[in-house]
């Protein structure tokens, strides 16, 4: 099912979600819901918030290119994007390292704002699935982007809170009028 996407301005954007203590049904239908409604809005990513759930639970998919990231490994093994993807991630526990990128970010809570984010360009975590498994995930690329934004909204966290001054001060005025 295809769900609305709650915009800036919402305050369900700026809480910090629970943990999912067990996998129940409701959270499988939850999982498909915020996939077609990600790939419904062309998005790469989305964090139960965006559908006003305030638990750590999140979706992205940047299966549309794989040539985004330069390695991928799985559990310590190399793995091929379209393996994981869509991938759908419980109880992120992320730890972000290499250098620090500036890079374009948009987010489906905030239309018509895109702006450069700097971020580091690589990501090591450990994500929850949906059948139990317990993944370790080391990457890079869009992905690595893609996650850490992903994991900042689950932390009540936007991409507009982490722009440098300047770049603040020219969204400013969007932003205004899009919420608070
Ligand atoms: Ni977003």
């Amino acid at each position: 099912m295809i769900l609305p996407i709650t915009q800036y301005g919402n305050p369900v954007l700026r809480v910090r979600c629970k943990r999912v203590k067990e996998v129940t049904d409701e959270i499988r239908t939850l999982a498909e819901s915020m996939i077609e409604t990600m790939i419904d809005a062309n998005g790469v990513g989305l964090a139960a918030p965006q559908v006003a759930i305030e638990l750590r639970i999140a979706v992205v998919d940047v299966s549309h290119d794989p040539e985004c990231i330069s390695y991928l490994r799985v559990n310590g093994e190399d793995t091929d994007l379209a393996e994981i993807m869509p991938l759908v991630f419980i109880n992120p526990d992320l730890e972000a390292h290499g250098e620090k990128e500036l890079r374009e970010e948009g987010c489906l809570s905030i239309e018509d704002i895109t702006a450069n984010v700097k971020r580091a360009t690589e990501v090591k975590g450990t994500f929850e699935l949906l059948d139990g498994r317990v993944l370790e995930i080391e990457t890079d690329g869009l992905l690595a982007r893609a996650i850490q934004h992903e994991v900042d909204h689950l932390n009540g966290i936007l991409f507009v809170d982490r722009l440098s001054a300047a770049a603040k001060l020219s969204v400013r005025g969007k932003l205004k009028r899009l919420g608070q």
